[in-house]
């Protein structure tokens, strides 16, 4: 196995096994990042091939979504077999190569483990389904008959996440109609049954097989799912409610107090390699302190902070939203794991460039599709303020394949070419995430800007030329440098490359920061150490307070205007 090694021009704290406190870590939808066998859908030597592209963005590891052999009826997320790679983005010596060479760049692989539901065409669901009921194959998911005089209703009133019921009948080995399964998601992806031995052993199972081949960790889909109460207790919800994915504690299927036995024995396994192994949750929970519980000792390393996501471009809710993660997380020493665009919710620019809830108004929906239309130039304006802002936190960060391109949103691709199950399962009402999954445009022209050689499997906008690596490359004002510039400051800066266990939490701040009284609509605060970001969300030009300018979102020069960010060095600073 090739260690990672630390990037060549740098003290590196984070090659050390805590690099996850600190570390910047790469999402590569990989239908979407690069296309080298010319099919339209991106895969493995693609991925391989962009390695230096992200050695030289400066990032310490990469997140892949599923890479295994799937049916893709929910882009990956309905896996046939864990320990291959799908035929259509490589093989596993491919993949093997892959890590090897990721390695080789100093960058960790982080693969996508995906334990709550299976495809229906893994091996175990067709044994189910072919041994009928009461049987050991059964057992390993959720079957249950149904209700009714012919057994023809669903056993409860669960709906999917992509809608309608969650429950689909089968038919019986001998023809006649016959049980249910519980499918959270889509039909496609039957539920396990985690109260099941046999399938607790099958995942740990495929950790090893997988750390045995240098994998580094896993991020783990909907991690606050896999126990369901085994009453099947009816949810019973007013009819017009939207679609969420968890909405309130004590709740039947998500974020039941049983999962964490299973990250235990999770935990144990990591631990047991050298260097140890981690994991980065997927849990959309209730809270902060929800999140944090995730995140003890002897559990998960980390966990997306999707409040941050949810949070407005407001600076009481960004600082709110901050400052409780930053206290759930410092009470089980864990740090906090920032995050603005993946491939399942509205980019960040296409939210940002949106008119923002006001005080008292709801969270930002990230799931149903939006309202309006955004000023994109607004958005990526915010959008570079909101990087620096979020670099600048204590804690760990994941970056989504183009935000350092400024991609925004493609929100009017034809409804023709719309893959995600969402819209077919909400009866064409919901239009699903695939417009945040649209290829990279590498090149400033080609048929797929760069992409591959062949149509690409979802249009790109012909704006993308502008936005593509080659037009941003050498432009010192562009995104890309933006995030290029702030990577490499981040990783070398005494104040900002240091990992953080705060394990105190004071009045109003962590140990390791203090928020600055800058009024109602300016973020202001400082790190130990005597580093200062200040984020401009007000209307007007502020001050520039004193210091050293370290990194600015834009030129500035003795004022911060409108939406932007300025990083300080404020060790020797005149305040
Ligand atoms: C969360 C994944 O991020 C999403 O893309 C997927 O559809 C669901 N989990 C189901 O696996």
């Amino acid at each position: 196995m090739t260690e990672p090694k630390p990037h060549a021009d740098t003290a590196d704290p984070s090659d050390s096994t805590d690099w996850w406190r600190t570390g910047v870590t790469y999402q590569v939808y990989i239908r979407s990042f690069a296309d080298a066998d010319g099919d339209g859908l991106g895969d493995v030597e693609g991925m391989r091939s962009r390695l230096p592209y992200l050695a030289a963005l400066g990032v310490d590891a990469v997140w892949i979504n599923p890479w295994y052999p799937s049916p893709q009826a929910d882009g990956g997320y309905d896996v046939a077999d864990y320990r291959d790679v799908e035929p259509a983005f490589g093989t596993l010596d491919e993949g093997q190569r892959f890590i090897d060479d990721a390695h080789a760049n100093g960058i960790r692989v982080i693969l996508d483990i995906v334990p709550n539901h299976t495809s229906d065409r893994h091996a175990w669901f067709v044994a189910a389904l072919a041994a009928g009921p009461g049987s050991r194959e059964r057992a390993r998911y959720i079957f249950r008959p149904g209700l009714g005089a012919d057994g023809d209703e669903p056993p409860n009133d669960w709906e999917a996440t992509f809608g309608g019921s969650a429950w689909e009948r089968v038919t019986e080995p001998d023809g006649t109609p016959g049980e249910w399964y519980l499918h959270l998601f889509a039909v496609e992806q039957p539920d396990l049954n985690w109260d099941n031995r046999e399938v607790r052993d099958e995942f740990l199972d495929v950790l090893r097989f997988w750390f045995d081949r240098g994998v580094d960790g896993f991020r783990i889909d909907v991690a606050h799912g896999l126990i369901k109460d085994p009453a099947l207790p009816d949810l019973d919800l007013p009819e017009d409610h939207t679609p969420v994915i968890s909405d309130r504690i004590d709740h039947p299927f998500w974020d039941r107090p049983q999962v964490h036995e299973v990250y235990r024995e999770w935990r144990e396994v990591a631990d047991s390699y050298d260097p140890p192994r981690t994991f980065v949750a997927e849990a959309w929970v209730a809270n902060a302190e929800r999140l944090a519980a995730y995140l003890r000792t002897d559990e998960l390393h980390t966990a997306f902070d999707f409040d941050m996501v949810r949070a407005p471009w407001r600076a009481d809710a960004l600082i709110t939203t901050a400052q409780s993660s930053l206290e759930s997380h410092a009470l089980v020493g864990a740090p906090v794991t920032w995050v603005l665009s993946n491939h399942d919710i509205l980019r960040h620019v296409s939210r940002y460039g949106r008119v923002q809830p006001r005080r008292g108004e709801d969270a930002v929906d990230v799931f149903s599709d939006p309202v309006g239309t955004p000023d994109v130039a607004l958005g990526r304006r915010r959008a570079r303020a909101a990087i620096l802002f979020e670099l600048a936190l204590p804690g760990a960060v994941y970056l989504y394949q183009g935000e350092e391109l400024g991609l925004e949103e493609v929100e009017d691709l034809p409804e023709s070419v719309l893959a995600d199950p969402i819209w077919e399962l909400s009866g064409h009402t919901r239009r699903g995430r695939d417009g945040c999954r649209v290829p990279i445009p590498w090149t400033e022209s080609g048929p797929s800007f760069g992409f591959g050689d062949a149509k690409p499997w979802l249009p790109q906008p012909a704006a993308w030329s502008a936005q593509s690596v080659e037009a941003q490359d050498g432009d010192p004002e562009s995104m890309l440098s933006l995030y290029r510039d702030a990577l490499r400051i981040r990783r070398s800066h005494p104040v900002l490359a240091h990992p953080v266990v705060a394990h105190s939490v004071v009045e109003g701040a962590t140990s390791e920061l203090e928020w600055l009284d800058m009024g109602q609509e300016v973020i202001g605060f400082r790190r130990a150490g005597g580093f200062t970001c200040i984020v401009n969300l007000s209307d007007s030009d502020i001050d520039l307070p004193a210091g050293d300018i370290v990194l600015t979102s834009v030129p500035v020069t003795d004022t911060i205007p409108s939406d932007v960010t300025v990083w300080l060095d404020t060790n020797t600073a005149r305040d």
